[in-house]
């Protein structure tokens, strides 16, 4: 399935979970981003940025971030939204991000891995891009009954078994403030340390 992200950007933000414009939803995701970076402020590579809602949460937190998004209007609402923080973004491909020999503290992805062509590449990249004792911040799902499309997280776990030493699951199902209402499809959040 492939979506047109540069049409979305506009609507993007609606959804409670991609906009967190409800202070509920802003603060249950703020929540959960707590307790997924690291407590010290470092570097944050947020791929697939879209508008910058995570990297915000990322920023108010005290960490650099860097976003990357090959969609320039979702880059456009990301840099407006950020605007005054210690943030850049990055016009690119998520899977080989150009940052050169920049190296983070955290890669943070959400929703955007399951779509990439080859998701067990990207995740050596990824992991090639943090410092030691690094993490993959990972949200991903399976959305949808019927015609389900995402990356269970049984997958994901064991994509990134060769690459690290903790891998920790956290289940987002049961949580209708991350989302604005009550789902019952497979969402989750992976924080794998390297
Ligand atoms: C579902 S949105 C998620 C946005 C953001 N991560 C969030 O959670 O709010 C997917 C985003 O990934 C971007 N994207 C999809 N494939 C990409 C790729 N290969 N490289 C860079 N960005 C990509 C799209 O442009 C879109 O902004």
């Amino acid at each position: 399935m492939s979506v047109d992200w540069d049409a979305q950007a506009e609507v993007f933000d609606d959804e409670p979970d991609h906009g967190l414009r409800d202070p509920q939803v802003r603060a249950a995701w703020a929540r959960r981003l707590e307790s997924w970076l690291p407590h010290r402020a470092g570097d944050v590579l947020d791929l697939g940025c879209g508008t910058g809602s995570l990297s915000l949460l990322a920023a108010e937190r005290g960490h650099r971030v860097t976003g990357v998004d090959r969609s320039l209007p979702m880059l456009e609402r990301a840099r407006a939204k950020l605007a005054g923080r210690d943030a850049v973004f990055l016009p690119g491909d998520a899977a080989a991000p150009p940052v050169g020999e920049q190296r983070f503290d955290t890669v943070l992805v959400r929703h955007v891995l399951w779509a990439l062509p080859d998701p067990a590449r990207a995740l050596r990249h990824w992991r090639d891009l943090l410092r030691p004792h690094g993490r993959l911040v990972l949200v991903e799902g399976v959305w949808g009954t019927l015609s389900p499309v995402g990356i269970p997280a049984a997958r994901l776990t064991a994509l990134l078994a060769p690459l690290a030493r903790d891998i920790r699951v956290e289940d987002l199902t049961d949580d209708p403030l991350l989302w604005g209402k009550t789902v019952d499809d497979e969402r989750y959040a992976v924080v794998a340390t390297v």
